[in-house]
């Protein structure tokens, strides 16, 4: 409605779990409608505006494809052929775009961008990555997961997180918060993620154990996670090959988690560093699912920014 403020997809924690649980059940429903042929036009006549500070490929093209599927269209802006490169703040740049468009995803370097053009657009603003958060990824890993497991399944299962303590890390935390898995997170001692991060999500009730002992994290686990070791806005790369390779998932510490756990890994994967060829193509592996989920998970984020998700009855 006119006046209502802008529903923005921010990061997790500041998402209700019911809104976020019903978000999954209706990608989980368009995914399965998808399978019948039926791609309900809910955005028809509507535009995406999608920001690019950094590359992208998975959240670019769900996206675009996402806005098409539902009946409208995206289109991308980035810096360097847009007047953000000259200088034209977040917040002049947000004031104009609400007019054109009916919602902006933003991936940028500081979150404090994404914050300053939620602050400032007068339409929902979508988090599709920072480098504090990535929680668009998320709610396709959840959706993955609960594919394995059955709805409601993630509820006592034991994550394992293995690697950097970046904004992938940060965002299972915030999750950790809502869907009553456990999270135990294993990184170097130079790379773990700040305290404030599990201490806040301790204080709502996640289970969640950090270290940097890998077997501590991941035996007995039902899911082995990780990432890259050099995200797009680190800057100490070398230092980073040195200090990650015990961190590997392989098939030996595959072998640690619980009989039929899962691998899982948001892409793009740097083979022969984070994770080996055989883990990811291996039987645990569901990376290319993962990633395929973005684009069901992408559309019932924008349906819910824009209010117009449906009852699910299936
Ligand atoms: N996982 C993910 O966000 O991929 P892209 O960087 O390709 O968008
Ligand atoms: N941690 C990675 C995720 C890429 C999708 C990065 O920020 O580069």
């Amino acid at each position: 409605p006119a006046g209502a403020p802008p529903r923005h997809f921010l990061d997790l924690d500041a998402m209700a779990t019911s809104d976020l649980r019903a978000m999954l059940d209706f990608a989980h429903a368009l995914k399965a409608r998808r399978r019948a042929g039926i791609r309900p036009p809910l955005l028809a006549g509507r535009t995406l505006a999608m920001i690019f500070e950094k590359p992208s490929t998975r959240t670019r093209v769900s996206f675009e494809v996402g806005m098409n599927e539902l009946g409208g269209s995206a289109l991308i802006i980035s810096p360097q052929d847009s007047q953000l490169g000259r200088g034209e703040t977040i917040a002049d740049t947000a004031r104009v775009l609400s007019q054109y468009v009916d919602a902006i995803m933003i991936r940028c370097h500081a979150h404090e961008t994404l914050e300053d053009l939620a602050a400032h657009a007068t339409v929902p603003v979508i988090n599709g990555l920072t480098r504090h958060s990535h929680p668009c990824q998320l709610m396709a890993d959840l959706m993955t997961l609960e594919e394995r497991w059955g709805a409601g399944g993630l509820a006592g299962r034991r994550i394992a997180w293995v690697g950097d303590g970046n904004n992938m890390c940060t965002t299972f935390m915030q999750a950790a918060v809502h869907f009553g898995f456990e999270l135990t997170v294993a990184c170097p001692a130079a790379y773990q993620p700040a305290p404030s991060i599990a201490e806040a999500a301790r204080a709502r009730g996640a289970r969640i154990r950090v270290g940097t002992d890998i077997a501590d994290a991941v035996t007995g686990a039902d899911c082995v996670v990780t990432d890259t070791w050099v995200s797009m806005d680190s800057k100490d790369a070398e230092a980073r090959q040195r200090d990650f390779p015990a961190y590997q998932v392989n098939d030996a510490v595959m072998a640690m988690a619980a009989p039929g756990a899962v691998f899982m890994h948001c892409l793009p994967a740097h083979r022969g560093e984070e994770v080996t060829d055989a883990v990811m193509d291996g039987p645990a592996s569901v990376v290319f699912e993962e990633a395929g989920n973005r684009l069901h998970a992408q559309k019932a984020v924008l349906a819910w920014c824009l209010d117009v998700m449906e009852p699910v009855n299936d």
